[in-house]
């Protein structure tokens, strides 16, 4: 069959059939499994960042309900708040204090209530994030082990170890902190002397928990029901790879995250995946199988190599984990192409939903990512700056792509605004505890976090009435603004809008993928089939000629003669 279509710049073109052709390789089936969370789009917020309704400059959870409607509006399914517990905020909240609290920073367990209550009037499910690895200093868990005696009950909730050297002034190990310098630090003892070391993989400030001890299970076990009983859908489980260590902690002379390096494979990491690690999710999803509703477990399991994520989400664990290969894949057809195949060959094999994202609090946002080649450990101000209107337009491109893959799909909150990192935060402004930890060497992550911009002028762009906003947001950030947006049809948000309500209406998060064998020659570019809709994205140098009827373009000039320019993406359909 061959069909007319209209180019954007209404040129009249003959077009081939989109069906999977004979010699495209269907590489992953359609989903007949309809379970919520095997095809959905979660949006994660940041609560700090989301908005503010106090006026101290610093989002809360009435903010984050009285921006509901602005998500539902956009068509998520759940959304995902980063920790908003008690915590001395060392590390964004993931230092947490009280687990089963609300750190008056965002308001009230009461707030929340009220919050998940218009959530759930929304249709919008809510996931929260559980930090089991490590707690604050500041726990009253923590503050008992720092009181009590070595080898006391107290201390066996933690990880502490006697030093090494004559006077024990050496740390146990030479394991590292995520953070930069040791993943040890040595207590200073009641009787003033200099005493043990405990291990933190992340903060000084946020002490491992010892997984070896029933009594953190039982704690973490009634943490989570009490989640649960809220009526919460589930947990993003903060480094869940991370939880056990190797008995005897023997010494790691490769990378401090656990990846490969030459002679040291992350799996052989001895704070990471240890086998033991399973038997906690085992029980967890027991738990939560005991509850109504189906309520989900994701993992942030970032293994190397990548296919061992699959193992966070077998048949009787977690349900999800996060895509980290696909995040952290480069503006590169080949890398990605063979990204997608891995994905879908790894969790295909046991059974679950393949995850995609794309940004994340932790990650420079993508529209700032694709626009340089300095993607690591943040942007500062001394750094080549990004090329904002070539990051945008890969942006676009890269989430039209994303959003037509079967699986679940992650956003993060800002990323359906085109926001990119304010890369001109001043070191004063600073709060990544990776900053500090690195004498400035790193930049961190607060680029990522910037409050969000909602309509066009004041202060703070309507983040909060009183124009207060925790980190500086940038002076272009205006018509980058949900009310600038909301009004034009071109807009990224509008693009957003308009890609989830087809993603529903033709179930692609369900569907079958295929790369199009027509676009073998063409080696930037990526091309697939699902379901009855083509995707091309052109992540090469020159115009590549597409057939089909426009979907959606990733943006208003996308093709031009019929030929799909650099840096665009379509969907298609016959
Ligand atoms: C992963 C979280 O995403 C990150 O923000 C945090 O710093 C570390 N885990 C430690 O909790």
């Amino acid at each position: 069959m061959t069909v007319e279509i209209q180019t954007s710049r209404n040129e009249e073109v003959l077009l081939a059939d989109i069906t999977v052709a004979a010699e495209d390789q269907i590489i992953h089936q359609r989903d007949t499994d309809s379970r919520w969370w095997r095809s959905s789009v979660i949006y994660q917020i940041y609560p700090k960042s989301f908005r503010d309704s106090s006026g101290d400059g610093i989002g809360d959870l009435p903010g984050i309900t009285a921006g509901l409607d602005s998500l539902k509006e956009l068509g998520v399914d759940a959304v995902w708040l980063s920790p908003f517990y008690k915590s001395p905020q060392k590390d964004g909240g993931y230092d947490v204090t009280d687990y089963c609290d609300v750190d008056p920073l965002f308001g009230t367990l009461n707030d929340f209530d009220t919050m998940i209550a218009r959530a759930q009037e929304l249709g919008i499910k809510t996931i929260i994030d559980l930090v089991p690895n490590h707690c604050s200093s500041e726990n009253v868990h923590f503050k008992a082990a720092l009181a009590a005696a070595p080898g006391s009950p107290e201390r066996d909730m933690f990880i502490f170890r006697d030093g090494k050297g004559e006077t024990g002034e050496l740390p146990p190990n030479n394991w590292k902190s995520h953070f930069e310098g040791s993943a040890w630090t040595r207590v200073v003892e009641q009787d003033g002397t200099l005493g043990q070391w405990y291990l933190h993989l992340f903060d000084s400030s946020q002490p491992d928990f010892n997984w070896d001890n029933p009594t953190v299970h039982a704690e973490f076990e009634r943490i989570l029901r009490f989640w649960l009983d809220k009526g919460v859908t589930g947990f993003r489980v903060d480094v869940a790879h991370a939880l056990v260590k190797k008995a005897g902690l023997p010494d790691w002379d490769g990378k401090p995250n656990g990846k490969s390096s030459p002679g040291f494979p992350g799996s052989e990491a001895p704070m990471f995946g240890q086998p033991e690690v399973h038997d906690i999710y085992r029980s967890w999803r027991r738990i939560l199988d005991s509850y109504e509703g189906d309520r989900v477990l994701c993992a942030e399991a970032n293994v190397d190599p990548a296919p061992r994520i699959a193992d966070w989400v077998r048949k009787d664990e977690m349900h999800q984990a996060f895509n980290f290969s696909y995040l952290y894949c480069n503006w590169d057809a080949e890398a990605l192409r063979t990204v997608i195949t891995d994905s879908f060959a790894a969790f295909d094999a046991v059974g679950a939903p393949t995850t995609w994202v794309l940004s994340n609090h932790d990650k420079v946002r993508h529209a700032s990512r694709f626009g340089t080649d300095k993607r690591a450990d943040g942007i500062g101000p001394d750094d080549v700056q990004p090329d904002a209107a070539l990051g945008l337009s890969r942006a676009r491109a890269a989430t039209l792509c994303m959003l037509a893959l079967p699986g679940g799909a992650y956003l993060y909150q800002g990323e359906e605004l085109g926001l990119p990192d304010n890369t001109m935060i001043a070191p004063e402004f600073r709060q990544d505890p990776s900053f500090f930890r690195s004498g400035g060497k790193r930049i961190g992550r607060d680029g990522c976090r910037v409050p969000l911009p909602w309509v066009r002028s004041g202060n703070s762009y309507g983040f909060s009435e009183s124009g207060a906003s925790w980190l500086p947001q940038q002076e272009s950030w205006s018509e980058l603004s949900r009310e600038a947006q909301r009004e034009n049809q071109n807009s990224t948000l509008s693009m957003y809008r308009r890609a989830l309500a087809l993603r529903k209406e033709f179930e692609l998060g369900r569907g079958s993928f295929a790369f199009s064998s027509e676009f073998a020659d063409e080696s930037g570019v990526i091309a697939f089939v699902n379901g009855s809709t083509q995707v091309v994205m052109n992540m090469g140098t020159e115009p590549v000629e597409v057939f089909g009827n426009v979907l959606l373009a990733s943006d208003p000039a996308s093709i031009i003669d019929g030929y799909l320019l650099p840096n665009r993406a379509v969907w298609l359909t016959a």
